[in-house]
């Protein structure tokens, strides 16, 4: 294990109502309890937009971070029936956005729309959770290395800053299925996303790089053994306090 941060991110999907504070101000006084291992990560919960501006005002002196997990691409208001862009969720509190999550590639989203999703985001200041990762058939195919090139290529730009940007490997397989990739793929994997980042931008700096895909507090414990792993990002263990903070603990034991 390294003394690097790492990151532990909810991504709380359609769930919560304004009750549902409860589970961030458990998580908090957690963080507050035990600060040797706070110190060593930051927690963002990504919530629905219907929750953000509510929760980040209620969460003055925090040690939790907000998100949210899609916007529209325009950067200006328009006939969007439905939407919310950037901007908006910016000014409403949101200081992270996950984007390119393999739910929202299933109705439709492609990387030149993501990538738009990411220019409008980065252009407000958002730091975004870029999901990226390969198909049961796609790996099966072992084509899981040439869809994450072309995820990254089409998807981020050089001029887009890295530090603003973590990457998240979510195999679509493994979201929401309780399986997981093996401990080896999973090392390849990682290692490859910062490998061709540099490579394709020829840049120096190595981006954050996590994982997500039915994380929970048994199998973090193997997790916790990749320490080129700059943290993970959990779905559906996120919507129950208890879950998540065992995922925490569990992580450093
Ligand atoms: P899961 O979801 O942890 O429920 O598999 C992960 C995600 O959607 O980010």
């Amino acid at each position: 294990m390294t003394n690097k941060i790492k990151y532990f991110i909810g991504n709380w999907k359609m769930f919560g109502n304004l009750s549902s504070f409860k589970i961030i101000n458990e998580i908090n006084k957690f963080r507050r309890k035990f600060k040797k291992i706070s110190s060593r990560n930051k927690v963002i919960i990504c919530v629905p937009n219907t929750l953000i501006y509510f929760f980040q005002n209620k969460l003055k002196g925090k040690l939790i971070s907000l998100g949210v997990q899609n916007c529209h691409q325009s950067k200006k208001y328009g006939s969007f029936t439905g939407s919310v862009n950037a901007s908006m969720l910016k000014k409403t509190g949101a200081e992270f956005i996950i984007l390119g999550h393999s739910e929202n590639r299933f109705d439709g989203e492609s990387n030149k729309l993501i990538k738009e999703k990411i220019q409008s985001s980065l252009d407000v200041n958002l730091n975004i959770i870029f999901c990226i990762g390969e198909t049961s058939k796609e790996k099966n195919n072992g084509k899981t290395f040439s869809v994450i090139k072309k995820q990254i290529k089409e998807s981020i730009e050089k001029k887009f800053d890295i530090n603003k940007i973590i990457f998240a490997y979510e195999p679509v397989w493994s979201v929401g299925t309780n399986k997981v990739p093996k401990i080896d793929d999973l090392k390849k994997t990682i290692k490859f996303i910062k490998f061709v980042y540099k490579k394709i931008y020829k840049s120096k700096k190595t981006p954050r790089v996590i994982y997500g895909g039915s994380v929970n507090s048994q199998n973090i414990r193997t997790f916790s053994s990749i320490s080129s792993i700059d943290g993970f990002l959990v779905g559906r263990e996120s919507q129950s306090s208890k879950k998540f903070i065992d995922i925490i603990k569990n992580y450093y034991k």
